[in-house]
């Protein structure tokens, strides 16, 4: 019988391109994200184009009830998640006193309340099978603090801290956690956080998001905890903690900066 992975952020990027592979590998999906147009038709490409069943749920994560009305939505239909990727997710770019603070909420509430929530309510039913996988995309920003889009590097650090935690409680039990940081990716991630493109160093060298969900397909299956796609993200990741915490403000600071229009 076919497992079953629920992607949340479906409809573009990393997670869209998630989908392709699951369906690929021969897994039915459960696609959730806000955009209903987009998952329909992205349900119907897939359906057609692999022998997979695809059910989609439209939810905005930011809102409170979301992680709720999901899990009851997917238990009510019998259907049971083998995977859950917790993919969705946003940013900010600008000083933080003059952030909107409706989207520095959003932003918690996205990346940090609906993926704690969802992973609460999905993970004991893995347990009792004693089989299951979570993937959480975080990002290269977990890994130090991001002057300029400081509430968005903060909620990776939480993402990456929660999913090494919890991926160490579940030794041993048939269900792992993997964390996968990225680095910068050709996706709509930037246009939504509102970097200008122009001054953004980084653009020529961004991985396709087709790279990258390649990449966490793969460390998932493998049961990695944590996972750097890039050779020079990798390296990036260990010298920040090597370097002086100053040091690093500063050159994140000044990376950030390029990032303006
Ligand atoms: N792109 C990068 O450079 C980069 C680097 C490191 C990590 N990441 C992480 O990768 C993940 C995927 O981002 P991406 O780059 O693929 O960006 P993206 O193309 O903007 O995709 C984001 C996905 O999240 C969904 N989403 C956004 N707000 C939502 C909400 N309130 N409720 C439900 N779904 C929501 C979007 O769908 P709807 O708009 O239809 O809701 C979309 O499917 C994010 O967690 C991001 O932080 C990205």
């Amino acid at each position: 019988m076919n497992k079953t992975a629920l992607i949340t952020g479906a409809s573009s990027g990393i997670g869209y391109e998630l989908s392709q592979i699951f369906a690929m590998e021969g897994y039915n999906l459960v696609l959730t994200a806000r955009n209903t147009d987009k998952l329909n038709e992205l349900k119907n490409n897939l359906e057609n184009q692999y022998n997979v069943q695809v059910s989609i749920i439209t939810k905005d994560l930011a809102l409170p009830d979301s992680s709720n009305e999901i899990y009851n939505e997917v238990v009510n239909k019998d259907i049971i998640i083998d995977v859950l990727v917790n993919n969705a997710g946003l940013g900010d770019f600008g000083l933080f006193h003059e952030s909107d603070i409706d989207k520095v909420n959003n932003i918690i509430e996205l990346n940090i309340n609906s993926l704690t929530k969802m992973t609460r309510l999905f993970l004991p039913d893995m347990l009792k099978r004693k089989d299951g996988k979570i993937l959480n995309i975080a990002s290269l920003g977990s890994f130090q603090p991001g002057p300029l889009m400081a509430v968005y590097y903060a909620s990776k650090a939480y993402v990456l801290s929660f999913s090494e935690a919890v991926s160490r409680e579940l030794k041993n039990t048939g269900v792992t956690v993997t964390a996968v940081c990225p680095g910068p990716t050709n996706t709509e991630f930037n246009k939504k956080a509102n970097f200008g493109t122009s001054g953004f160093i980084f653009n020529k060298h961004s991985a396709s998001a087709k790279s990258v969900a390649v990449f966490s397909y793969k460390k998932m299956k493998k049961g990695k905890a944590v996972a750097v796609p890039g050779f020079f993200n990798k390296i990036a990741s260990v010298g920040v903690r090597l370097l002086p915490k100053r040091i690093v403000r500063n050159m994140v600071y000044w990376l950030q900066k390029k990032r303006s229009k």
